[in-house]
């Protein structure tokens, strides 16, 4: 499906986005090796979460009710399929769930996934699975989908990850739960730590001390969740009101985890007016989020704000286009790893719509303030590219058409919808 996306005078609006996609993952994989009932609510419908519930009840467990609220009952025991799993599009589901079937002893599993899955790495998280004693095959040398894992008693260990990766990070950690011994993980940046988070408002024995995290296996208790709203679905709102002329927006129970406030972080760097405030706290921050039309200035994006803004650094890119000044983004080659190459979507993006810029290996340079002709672009069937030109579209001079957007199904399927309800 192609969409146009016009230019539009005025944004205004009072504004909630669809519920966290990585809380609402790990709420349903953790609800699984809770020792009891679990009730989810408002956990996210799309895609990729879809995919973790459907693989959840593969292995059989039950997950009852609707998208407003569900109870699970973990398995007695786990199933090894006969079929394999399918991940669908999410990286998320694929390298927690790795974990996971790791440490069913006795277990066999094979995980495989779309076109842009398939191509994505998981060394990352066999490496260190594989020093707790995990028995996984994959294709080019263990390294891509399909795998195939053969449950084992795992042990813990000390490990100290080479990348800031909160998917490698929760693997190793779901691992640990049934292990022999405890786990020491230590990040070079710290990565999103919901997690490390809910484990310990489930029961589990973990600590954290800055970068690294102390895990000795645990069982969890049952809980109830709720999920707030992503910060990553708000954040194109909250760029398109920094950057249009006329604006204000209003964000409501949208999560602020201060290890995903990252665009928030670098939205104050660069001079805009933005602000919030958390109204709950437990497990998860969440509140509310205001800004209006901002003058930015241009940045270098801090390293230590990469991880915590990592779904959010494609939109640096336009932060940049409309900012005084150059920005640079580096150090970010992990977004050619995701759900498209990003630095390569982004610059192809941008170019089409008529501005400058310049790809570097770990990231990109622009240099603004630019004017946003419009043009046609291509989602790359990312659903995060697809949302950015959309955004791009409303601060155009003539519109973008961005081409496959049904994408946007894997994060954000009523993103459309809200978008309407701001331009005012
Ligand atoms: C996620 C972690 C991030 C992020 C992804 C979701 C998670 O990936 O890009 O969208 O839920 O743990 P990495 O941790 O691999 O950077």
């Amino acid at each position: 499906m192609d969409i146009q996306i016009l230019p539009s005078k005025r944004i205004r609006g009072k504004i909630e986005v669809g519920p966290d996609k990585s809380i609402t993952h790990r709420a349903f994989i953790f609800s699984t090796l809770a020792e009891g009932t679990s009730r989810i609510k408002n956990p996210l419908k799309a895609a990729d979460t879809i995919s973790t519930v459907k693989v959840l009840e593969s292995i059989g467990h039950r997950i009852i009710g609707d998208w407003k609220s569900f109870e699970v009952q973990p398995a007695e025991n786990i199933v090894s399929p006969e079929i394999p799993l399918f991940c669908g599009n999410s990286g998320t589901t694929t390298r927690l769930m790795m974990g996971y079937l790791s440490s069913i002893e006795d277990g066999f599993f094979v995980l495989y996934g779309d076109e842009s899955l398939s191509k994505r790495p998981m060394l990352r998280v066999v490496e260190p699975l594989r020093k707790m004693g995990a028995v996984i095959h994959g294709r080019n040398n263990d390294n891509n989908l399909p795998i195939s894992i053969k449950g084992q008693r795992l042990h813990g260990i000390t490990y100290s990850s080479k990348i800031a990766s909160a998917q490698v990070k929760s693997a190793v950690l779901i691992a640990t739960l049934k292990a022999d011994s405890e786990t020491i993980y230590t990040e070079p940046y710290k990565s999103r730590d919901h997690t490390e988070r809910m484990f310990k408002a489930f029961g589990a024995d973990i600590k954290v001390e800055e970068n690294t995290i102390f895990l000795k296996p645990s069982k969890l208790k049952p809980f109830e969740i709720f999920v707030p709203g992503d910060i990553s679905s708000a954040a194109f709102f909250i760029v398109l009101s920094a950057i249009h002329p006329d604006s204000f927006i209003e964000i409501h129970n949208v999560g602020l985890n201060e290890t995903r406030t990252g665009i928030i972080e670098i939205l104050k760097l660069m001079g805009a007016n933005i602000e919030y405030e958390i109204k709950e706290n437990e497990p998860e921050p969440f509140g509310t989020v205001r800004v209006s039309s901002s003058k930015l200035k241009g940045v270098e994006i801090p390293n230590e704000i990469i991880p915590t803004a990592i779904d959010e650094l494609p939109l640096v890119a336009l932060l940049g286009a409309f900012a005084e000044g150059e920005t640079v983004l580096k150090n970010a080659e992990e977004l050619r790893k995701k759900e498209s190459d990003r630095i390569k979507a982004v610059v192809d993006g941008m170019k089409n719509i008529g501005v400058e810029i310049e790809e570097l290996e770990d990231g990109f340079r622009i240099e603004g303030p630019q004017k946003i002709k419009g043009g046609v672009v291509d989602s790359y069937m990312d659903h995060r590219i697809a949302m950015l030109f959309a955004i791009a579209g409303i601060v155009s001079e003539e519109g973008v058409l961005v081409r496959n957007f049904e994408c946007v199904e894997i994060s954000f399927p009523n993103f459309l919808e809200i978008l309407k309800e701001v331009l005012k």
